[in-house]
């Protein structure tokens, strides 16, 4: 969703805003905009699109001068909330004097009451967004103390908010503050960097400092001063980003996405590294901080997330019965506060989320905590905000996710998923010997995924059957129904093609009319239980007139000849085989999206991270 970036050094800061808004390009945005001080004004550069057309905006509207002289700015990509994508409704955004400039990610809930009473008093606003509402309360709260100004007007604002704001009346401060939309601060030599997301931060240093929510801070060149919305000082540790710059480089792939791809067999391995026990056959995680006395006292497991991290809890929610005998359930984040849902001591939540920074999934973390459920996460993005505020979990080590659709994140969360269900079972049902032999399964994933992986060619050829079909579904039983899910929302969100997964018993029931000659239905038909059903399945779509692309078990030549195309994925235990199967479905999607000419990284209407509700 929108990103920031601001700065403050020796650096052109100009130059150094568009370098960090490229950085987050990939979270999804439809507009750009910055804003810096020159020569004690504040100048305001904006346009609809890409940041290469800010970029050459920029260039044409601003003098070479301004390039070297400005020493700190702001600057934004808007993900279009209030109002549509155009250049008055870009961000940054400026006060009623004009020397005020504010960038703002989240959503100002009470924005209309707010602008009314400011219009009451003479503001007039050029835009539709509430961030305008903002710029210009911090203007009206404004008595010659910037800080104090900013914290009055967050005073009145509900909602959520991750703002950085400067002033022609203060140069050499930048102000930023956070609720509920991260914001991280770059520690550099003579420069300090403020972005709602790393990435932008990596190429001038590693030394960072999160904001937790409600802290704001006055930034500038060589300090940072963080206190709360009352101005008592607060104490944040400097971190270290321990990422290299080239994980944010597409490293001669064609897409962010193929890379992502590609690099799973290394991610997952990463994931894994150190965390099987072939000794006692278990897992070892300690980031869930839980005692063995505490696991065996577990009564469910509740999985929350959201779109590909929902999917993975859907296969976290058959690991944990099969393997824990465990009553687990899956609840979409977006629902749960809003249900009411029964939570006690005994129950544990696990939260999903690749950037750790969901909003619908964060809410619900807090839900459940209040409800005091014991609650972990499985994020990627270290200190997230999810994962700081569960406080326990474990990190998925996949690396930066910079493609818009999620892959890697995915295979990683469901093998931690296989290592906590492991560690559960081992403290309950399974013995020893069990245990040592499901570590095994699991130490081969990264194998497994490099066999799929190696059939790229092959699998690139098949896609080139399916470009043309404007519908497609996915179908699969068992653990393999989520795959299906997964493989249909890949499919959709980069090639637009229309997509549903359905559970392959449920396609008779109703879906089963949309079938016509040529319909693609992508059956995930590996050798697990429930095998001979879904071939049964797969023959009364074939009897529609469907055209069948099947994924089998390597040898098994009764279920390759069902089909139409087809691609193996190596035999191992079917929860494992979630694995290949998704990775075989990520590259269909990814050669499919391709050979329709589709924007693959940057889909349309997406956001990266999520973090409004
Ligand atoms: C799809 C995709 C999204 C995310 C969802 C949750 O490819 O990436 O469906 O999975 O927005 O995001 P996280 O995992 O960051 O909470």
């Amino acid at each position: 969703m929108c990103g920031i970036v601001g700065y403050i050094g020796k650096a052109d800061a100009p130059t150094v805003l568009i370098n960090g808004l490229r950085r987050l390009e990939y979270r999804g945005y439809d507009s750009a905009g910055l804003a810096v001080l020159d020569d004690e004004r504040v100048v305001v550069s904006k346009a609809p699109g890409k940041v290469a057309a800010l970029n050459e905006r920029a260039r044409s509207e601003w003098p070479a001068e301004r390039f070297s002289r400005a020493s700190l700015g702001i600057a934004h990509t808007r993900w279009a909330t209030h109002g549509p994508p155009t250049e008055v409704n870009a961000h940054p955004h400026l006060d009623h004097s004009g020397e005020v400039a504010l960038v703002h990610n989240g959503i100002i809930e009470n924005y209309r009451a707010l602008r009314a009473r400011l219009e009451g008093k003479g503001h007039h606003f050029y835009s539709e967004t509430d961030t305008e509402v903002l710029a210009h309360l911090i203007g009206e709260c404004d008595k010659g103390n910037l800080f104090q100004a900013v914290c009055d007007a967050l005073h009145q604002v509900e909602g959520t908010f991750g703002i950085a704001v400067l002033s022609a009346r203060e140069p050499g401060r930048i102000i930023t503050a956070r609720r509920g939309s991260p914001i991280v601060i770059g520690v550099g030599d003579g420069e300090t960097i403020i972005a709602s997301d790393a990435s932008a931060i990596l190429a001038h240093t590693q030394r960072v400092i999160y904001l937790d929510d409600n802290d704001i801070a006055i930034v500038t060149a060589d300090s940072v001063d963080i206190r709360d919305l009352n101005n008592i000082p607060v104490t944040r540790e400097i971190a270290e980003l321990g990422l290299d710059e080239s994980a944010a480089e597409k490293g001669g792939y064609d897409h962010f996405m193929l890379k992502e791809i590609h690099e799973q067999p290394e991610c997952l391995a990463n994931a894994i590294r150190g965390r099987l026990d072939f000794n006692i056959g278990s897992s070892v995680l300690a980031g869930m901080g839980t005692s063995p006395r505490e696991l065996a006292e577990l009564g469910r497991v509740v999985l929350v997330g959201c779109g590909t991290s929902l999917h993975a809890g859907l296969v976290g929610e058959y690991a944990f019965e099969d393997l824990a005998d465990l009553h687990s359930e899956v609840q979409q984040a977006a629902e749960f506060r809003y249900r009411n849902p029964i939570l006690g001591s005994r129950d544990l939540v696990v939260a999903i989320s690749q950037s750790g920074e969901t909003a619908d999934t964060l809410a619900a973390v807090r839900e459940a905590k209040q409800k005091g459920a014991f609650v972990m996460s499985l994020c990627n993005v270290v200190g997230s905000t999810i994962a700081r505020e569960t406080g326990r979990g474990v990190y998925l080590h996949a690396g930066p996710e910079i493609s818009v659709a999620s892959t890697k994140a995915f295979t990683c969360q469901v093998a931690v998923l296989l290592m906590m269900a492991l560690k559960l079972g081992r403290g309950r049902r399974f013995s020893r010997e069990e245990g040592i032999r499901f570590a095994q399964e699991i130490n081969s994933i990264p194998m497994l995924v490099e066999r799929v992986i190696r059939q790229d060619a092959h699998i690139a050829g098949v896609a080139a059957s399916y470009v043309a079909n404007e519908h497609a579904f996915f179908i699969g039983r068992g653990p393999m129904y989520p795959v299906a899910l997964e493989g249909a929302l890949k499919l959709k969100e980069i090639s637009y093609i229309h997509a549903e997964g359905y559970h392959a018993a449920e396609l008779k029931h109703g879906p089963i009319a949309l079938l016509t000659e040529g319909t693609p239905v992508i059956a995930i038909a590996c050798d697990i239980p429930g095998k001979d059903k879904t071939l049964g399945n797969i023959e009364e779509c074939k009897a529609r007139g469907a055209r069948i692309l099947g994924l089998v078990t390597e040898g098994d030549h009764e279920a390759a000849e069902c089909m139409d195309d087809f691609i193996s994925i190596p035999r191992c235990h079917p929860l494992v085989a979630t694995i290949p199967a998704v990775v075989a479905l990520q590259l269909f999607s990814y050669h499919v999206a391709r050979l329709r000419g589709c924007e693959i990284d940057q889909p349309r209407n997406l956001a990266k991270s999520v973090t409004v509700e």
